[in-house]
């Protein structure tokens, strides 16, 4: 932790800024804590729309109530024109930073922009976490040259955001995948993005404003990750047998190997796990780019014995950004949007911390500690 001459924490590393019942990690023991469950429990056992209903609501939904909710968000996905004007002026731009355009614009539609209510944030949270995947998908078919899709209401959250990129119903199992990387990806602690939301919330501010800055913070390499290094590693590996050679030239000229090793799981990341399961059964679904999710498989066995070898006993292991970049790749999404993707699975966890923020009612407002000049006189 760095610290200030006066001994205060520098970054805010360490200090509490928030009481959550939203999720924890727990970074010695390898878990991470989603309202109560193990990630392990639910991803790729409760679907993203049950999963958002647990950190909304506080509970799964029954039948009933899940059956309400996806009808709600089925409903909204639909982009204002406004919106899509937004998307194709972006169209050169980041996904990313077309998401953050295009998220601002959200509030156009509503009857009242400004009311925080508990019920008009429930409406938002449900309106922005099914639009994000429009917009994301929007912005994939207009920067490839193709017309953007109409989302359909008969298709689940993430099968829904497959078709419209790539205008056919996904195989089941890519479904699946890509809804247990949301699910796995929807909320981390107080992480940077999440307290970016909460800071915003704590004014007062509207639910699309918290979540509009929230993608502003998650766009940092810092933060978003940088899972498209894990894919230059593998496109230079190339073929199995050049992994070893590879990677121990790496560790020679004393670079780090990419998808492995963390700052907080000291045991392992659960997030690498789950998505390593995903990947597992990927390998029966039809996949865009079956020789790199195979070669992958191979390098991943070289790196963790290599890295042993190299660092005995520290425990460096595969990492969330390995599978992500391994299944969002293998789904035949481009490495350039995979941090808008992280958004698209992010946001709901934003909105339930913006939703917990309003009950607080607490403006966030820490101290800074002064280090400039005083008492300097104007010399006129
Ligand atoms: N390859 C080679 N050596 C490594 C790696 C790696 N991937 N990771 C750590 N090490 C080495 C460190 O150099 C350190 O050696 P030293 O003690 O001789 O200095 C030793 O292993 C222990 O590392 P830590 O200090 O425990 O790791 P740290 O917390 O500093 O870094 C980090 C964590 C940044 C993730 C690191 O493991 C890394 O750079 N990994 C590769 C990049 C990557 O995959 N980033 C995505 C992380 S996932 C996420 O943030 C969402």
């Amino acid at each position: 932790m760095t610290t200030t001459p006066s001994g205060a924490s520098v970054g805010l590393d360490q200090v509490v800024a928030a009481r959550t019942r939203l999720s924890h990690v727990y970074g010695q023991a390898g878990q991470l804590v989603i309202a109560g469950y193990a990630l392990e429990e639910l991803a790729g056992r409760a679907s993203f729309e049950e999963v958002a209903h647990l950190l909304w609501k506080g509970a799964l939904p029954d039948r009933t109530e899940l059956g309400a909710l996806s009808a709600q968000m089925a409903k909204v996905r639909g982009l204002p024109a406004v919106t899509l004007d937004v998307v194709r002026a972006a169209s050169k731009a980041p996904p990313i930073d077309a998401l953050r355009m295009a998220c601002a614009t959200l509030s156009l539609d509503l009857a009242d922009p400004n009311d925080i209510s508990r019920e008009a944030d429930f409406a938002s949270a449900r309106m922005i976490t099914a639009r994000l995947p429009t917009i994301a998908a929007a912005h994939a078919r207009i920067s490839a040259g193709k017309e953007p899709l109409a989302p359909r209401a008969d298709l689940p959250h993430a099968a829904n955001f497959l078709y419209m990129v790539h205008g056919r119903e996904p195989d089941p199992i890519a479904a699946k995948a890509l809804d247990t990387y949301w699910v796995t990806v929807m909320d981390h602690g107080m992480n940077a993005s999440t307290f970016a939301a909460r800071v915003i919330a704590s004014t007062r501010s509207d639910m699309v404003s918290a979540v509009t800055g929230a993608i502003g913070a998650l766009k940092g390499p810092l933060h978003g990750g940088a899972p498209g290094p894990v894919l230059d590693m593998l496109m230079e590996i190339g073929s199995a047998d050049k992994a070893e050679p590879w990677l121990r030239n790496e560790l020679a000229q004393g670079r780090r190997i990419m998808g492995f090793g963390h700052r907080i799981y000291k045991v392992r990341d659960p997030r690498a796990e789950v998505l390593s399961r995903v990947a597992l059964e990927m390998q029966g679904a039809q996949l865009e780019n079956r020789h790199l999710f195979d070669l992958a498989r191979e390098v991943e066995k070289t790196a963790l014995r290599i890295l042993e070898e190299h660092k005995p006993g520290r425990n460096l292991k595969t990492n969330v950004e390995f599978y992500t970049a391994l299944v969002l790749q293998s789904l035949g999404l481009q490495p350039q949007s995979f941090v808008a993707l992280f958004a698209c699975g992010r946001v709901a966890g934003w909105a339930a911390h913006v939703i917990e923020q309003r009950a607080e009612d607490h403006l966030i407002r820490p101290q800074s500690e002064y280090i400039g000049p005083k008492g300097l006189k104007l010399e006129r």
